[in-house]
């Protein structure tokens, strides 16, 4: 299981980068927002050394356009990963515009030049599986979105799964949108590679009244802990 870390906020991104759960970060612009950030750049610059300093590689960092335009997508993603200079960097294309086009032709000529892009904002299988198709790295199905849709988010994640073993593509399925802690196993059985986590949640995922019981247990039996 690959696990992802759904935020912009630094303390967490350390803590969990540190503890060695994460294997790489996500982001976008309302996780940026929220995190406080008004310039993106200096956000993801800040996000890479602590990857560098704590996972001592390049893991992906995920890093949203904010251009709607397919012209501008290209040019705001290739200026991206030029500013960031990381090789890590992944830039995250909408599946959609505002008018409801897609943007599949971005995918194919960022993913044709050597960018690695993971398209955000799937609801459907089939867009998923479109984006495969266009050379996406990473595809996004953010699950409880797929949920507020009407859709089953669980379907949808095990169909992207099963086209993309079946036509030997090389896109990871990323699933976000998890609200609830237990909701990672789920998406994790239905066929997700990769799933991007709240920080919040890793403490719940963690915990086990038993664990704590036992350890208490062995600290009083050490004489550590008073029975
Ligand atoms: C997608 O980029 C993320 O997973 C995002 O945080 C969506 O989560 P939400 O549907 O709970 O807002």
């Amino acid at each position: 299981m690959i696990l992802f870390i759904d935020t912009a906020d630094l303390e967490e991104i350390k803590r969990w980068l540190a503890a060695g759960v994460g294997d790489g970060v996500t982001t976008n612009p309302t996780l940026l927002k929220k995190a406080g950030f008004t310039e993106p750049v200096p956000a993801w610059k800040q996000i890479i050394g602590l990857i560098q300093k704590y996972s001592g590689g390049s893991l992906p960092l995920s890093v949203e356009v904010f251009r709607d335009d397919p012209e501008g997508m290209v040019e705001q993603a290739t200026e991206f990963v030029s500013a960031l200079g990381y090789a890590g960097t992944t830039v995250k294309i909408p599946i959609q515009a505002l008018d409801g086009s897609d943007r599949l032709r971005v995918i194919k000529v960022l993913s044709g030049g050597g960018i690695a892009v993971n398209c955000t904002a799937c609801m459907h299988w089939f867009q998923a599986f479109a984006a495969a198709k266009a050379g996406a790295k990473f595809v996004s199905l953010l699950y409880c979105r797929s949920n507020d849709a009407g859709l089953d988010g669980l379907d949808m994640i095990s169909r992207t799964r099963r086209l993309i073993d079946l036509h030997g593509l090389k896109a990871q399925i990323i699933v976000g949108s998890i609200r609830e802690a237990e909701q990672v196993f789920r998406v994790y059985d239905a066929g997700a590679h990769i799933i991007t986590v709240p920080p919040k949640f890793f403490p719940q995922l963690l915990h086990q009244d038993k664990s704590v019981e036992t350890q208490k247990q062995f600290l009083t039996d050490a004489g550590v802990v008073k029975a």
